[in-house]
């Protein structure tokens, strides 16, 4: 699938005043600009707001043109009120009147899309945002809101689905739709967490041992069994596993959204910008977990 995203790679701040203080944040954020790395992700909860506020010192103390993206709405729902509240709080941290994109951090069966769509086509209006973007929508969600955008003279620019080698679910709906319809797709947890660096099938720590919502998230054993093949086809190729997991996912045509809790780690997944994966190797690692079954069934016929 080609790209529909005008980035090969995105770098996500989570870490940033959380796990990565701020030396360790602006070493990352240095290594990104080293690497031309110049889109950066945010969002109003990331670390109580410390996320967004690292992030705006490290922007406002250089001169490349930077594009910034954060989010909304994970907690409190997309209505207007929220929206705008959290939005406010955002460029206050940031220090910045305006944003390159503004995402809902995921979909809100409450509140009508109606109201959100107004609200994001609201700010754009006046300037606070260039581009519109959802995460964690479901795709027949994201149609239904393209078309009130489209009907209110705005569109979806980007949407934010989490993807990786062992969370696949992206391929049988989100990505063809993206496609389809132009949305650029930045996809987070290109290394499921750290579980597809290998160093838990090597016996090692880290955010799955750590987060409870990780652990859940990655517990099923074939996750485990894909990332133990991963480290092991890594060591026959000489390639860091973190590296050829993010090169797979920009080889399926997504523009990853990396992170690390210092540049030592990050720099794996830098190395993926300088990564081709051969069509052999490529299958070999595809190969690895199940790809998920499409759509529509009748499978059998084909
Ligand atoms: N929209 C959403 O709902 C959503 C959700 C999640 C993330 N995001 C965005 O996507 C970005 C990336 O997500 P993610 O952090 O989950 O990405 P990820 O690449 O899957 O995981 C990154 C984590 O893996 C571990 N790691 C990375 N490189 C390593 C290495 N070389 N060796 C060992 N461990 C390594 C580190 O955690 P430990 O050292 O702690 O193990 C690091 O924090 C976030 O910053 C955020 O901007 C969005």
């Amino acid at each position: 699938m080609e790209n529909t995203s005008p980035f090969r790679m995105a770098f996500g701040t989570m870490q940033f005043g959380g796990r990565a203080d701020v030396a360790a944040s602006a070493a990352m954020f240095d290594a990104c600009l080293g690497a031309g790395v110049t889109h950066f992700d945010t969002a109003c909860g990331y670390n109580d707001g410390a996320s967004e506020e690292i992030l705006g010192r490290l922007v406002a103390a250089q001169n490349t043109q930077l594009y910034i993206a954060t989010k909304v709405g994970y907690v409190g729902g997309g209505g207007r009120a929220n929206m705008t509240a959290q939005f406010d709080g955002s460029r206050r941290r940031l220090g910045m009147d305006a944003v390159d994109l503004l995402y809902l951090h995921r979909y809100d069966p409450e509140t009508p899309l109606e109201e959100t769509i107004e609200t994001f086509a609201d700010f754009q209006s006046r300037g606070l945002i260039a581009q519109i973007g959802l995460s964690n929508f479901p795709a027949w969600a994201v149609m239904k809101a393209q078309g009130v955008a489209q009907r209110m003279g705005t569109k979806i620019d980007a949407i934010q689905p989490m993807y990786n080698l062992v969370k696949r679910q992206a391929e049988v709906e989100i990505l063809p739709m993206a496609a389809d319809q132009g949305i650029a797709v930045y996809s987070y947890s290109p290394l499921g967490g750290g579980l597809l660096t290998g160093k838990y099938a090597a016996g090692g720590g880290g955010r799955l041992a750590e987060d409870p919502r990780y652990n859940a998230r990655y517990a099923a054993p074939a996750a485990h069994k894909a990332a133990a093949g991963l480290a092991q086809l890594a060591h026959e190729v000489g390639i860091d596993a973190a590296t050829l997991a993010v090169a797979w996912v920009m080889a399926r045509g997504v523009c990853p959204i990396i992170s690390a809790r210092d540049a030592g780690q990050l720099a794996p997944s830098l190395a993926a910008l300088n990564c081709t994966l051969s069509p052999d190797l490529m299958a070999r690692i595809t190969a690895l977990s199940t790809t998920p079954p499409p759509a529509t069934d009748r499978t059998e016929e084909a």
